[in-house]
Parts: structure tokens; sequence; C-alpha cells
């Protein structure tokens, strides 16, 4: 009896010892784009290491049932389970949000900052840092890629079912987004 329950115990051990190499193999698959521990080398591939658990998994939720439009996320993520996709998001919001502060012109920033207390601070914080509970932080994160979301919240093209966070895009011209987002782009913690 003994045995047989050390026996169920080991193969209980190496099937969850299992997963996590499965998941350590899968995450780095992501570092290619993303970046060593999801901290991405830039300008146009955003960091996804430290991000919120549940914005990771609900970002790649809707890019697997079609609910939101991506260039290639969209793919990747249709070849995982939704435990495959929790086990990722789990792993990568384990990880420390490491901003990449980025130069930015001088008056780009005095716009971005007046933009952002006039419009974007209520979700994001003043420096992207301090996110709503649903929001990702953006303080640090790639000023490049940052501008193409914003295209896509403000494009009828391109599906972005968060309706908040696409009405607040449109509360503001798009000069003033765009050097929103270099605000941010430039934060470090
Ligand atoms: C071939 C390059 C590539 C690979 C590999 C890749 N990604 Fe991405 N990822 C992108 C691109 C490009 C975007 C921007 C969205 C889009 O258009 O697809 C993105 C966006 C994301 C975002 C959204 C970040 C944010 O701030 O909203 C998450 C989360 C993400 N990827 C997770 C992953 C995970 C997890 C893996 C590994 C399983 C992975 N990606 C592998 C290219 C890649
Ligand atoms: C009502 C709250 C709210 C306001 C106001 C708001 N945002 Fe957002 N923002 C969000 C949420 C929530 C998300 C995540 C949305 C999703 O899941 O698609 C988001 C996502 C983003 C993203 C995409 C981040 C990524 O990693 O993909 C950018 C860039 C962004 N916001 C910039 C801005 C800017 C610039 C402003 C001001 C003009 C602004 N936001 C105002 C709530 C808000």
């Amino acid at each position: 009896m003994r045995k047989l329950l050390l026996a169920v115990m080991l193969t209980g051990l190496t099937s969850t010892a299992a997963a996590q190499t499965k998941i350590e193999v899968l995450a780095r698959t992501c570092n290619t784009c993303h970046g060593t521990g999801g901290v991405s080398a830039g300008t146009s591939m955003p960091s996804i290491g430290g991000l919120p658990r549940e914005y990771l998994k609900r970002v790649m939720k809707q890019w697997k049932y079609d609910e939101r439009s991506s260039i290639t996320m969209g793919r990747i993520v249709k070849g995982f389970s939704d435990d495959e996709i929790d086990a990722l998001a789990a792993y990568f919001a384990s990880r420390e949000w490491t901003p990449t502060p980025q130069k930015a012109a001088a008056d780009a920033l005095a716009a971005g900052e007046e933009a952002v207390r006039r419009v974007c601070t209520d979700c994001h914080g003043m420096k992207g840092g301090d996110p709503d509970i649903d929001a990702p932080p953006l303080d640090g994160q790639w000023g490049k890629y940052m501008a193409i979301e914003v295209e896509k919240y403000l494009s009828p093209e391109f599906k972005m079912p968060h309706r908040r966070m696409g009405k607040a895009v449109t509360e503001v011209k798009a000069t003033e987004a765009e050097a929103a987002v270099r605000y941010f782009g430039a934060q470090g913690r």
C-alpha cells in the first residue's frame, strides 16, 4: 500500500515537473520576438515579462477565439490549449516588469505629458506605471509598438474589444496620442 502511494506521488511529481518544463520550452519560443524573459529589444515588438496575469490570459484567448485582431499572435496562440495559455500567462506574469526608457524630443514629451494628464492618467497613471486592473503597464514599453496599437484601437478594420480604451483614444488628436505613447515610452522606474 505504501509503495503504491509512493508510486502515485512520484508520478504526480513527475507530471508536474514535466508540465513545467513544457511551459519553459514553449516560453522560450516567445523569446525570439519578445526578448529573453519577455524583455523586448524593440522597437515594434512589445515587452511581455511582468504584464498582469489576467491581461495576458485575456488577450491570448481573444486572439485564439478570433475576438481580437493581430498580425502575428493569432496564428501562434491557435496552436495552444487554454491550459497552456493560462500557464504561459502565469509564467510571464511572474517576471518583473522591466521598462526600457527611450529618448524623445522635449516638445513631444511636453505635448505627451499634457495629453496624458488630460485623458490617459485616469486608467494608466501619469507615467503609465500605475494601471487599472484591466490595463497593462506602459512605462518604458516600446513607443513604436504602442503607436501601432493606438492605430488599431482607432481603426474600424481592427477588432479591439476594449470599448473604454477604444473611446479614450478618440478623445485626443492623433498627434497627441502619438506624443502620449512617446511620453510613456520615455519613462523608467
Ligand atoms: C514571430 C514573432 C512572435 C513570436 C514568436 C511571439 N510573438 Fe507575441 N507578439 C508578436 C507581435 C507582432 C505582437 C503584436 C500583436 C500582433 O500584431 O500580433 C505580439 C504581442 C504579444 C502580446 C501582447 C502584448 C501587449 O502588451 O499587449 C502578448 C501577451 C504576446 N505577444 C505573447 C506571446 C507569447 C506568450 C509568445 C510565445 C508563446 C509569443 N507572444 C510569441 C510577435 C510574436
Ligand atoms: C478608461 C480607461 C483608459 C483610458 C482613459 C486610457 N486607456 Fe489605454 N488602455 C486601457 C485598457 C483597459 C487597456 C487594455 C485594453 C485591451 O485589453 O485591449 C489599454 C491599453 C492601451 C495600450 C495598449 C498597450 C499594449 O501593451 O498593447 C496603449 C498604447 C494605451 N492604452 C494608451 C493609452 C493612451 C495614449 C491613452 C490616453 C490618450 C489611454 N490609453 C487612455 C484603459 C484606458
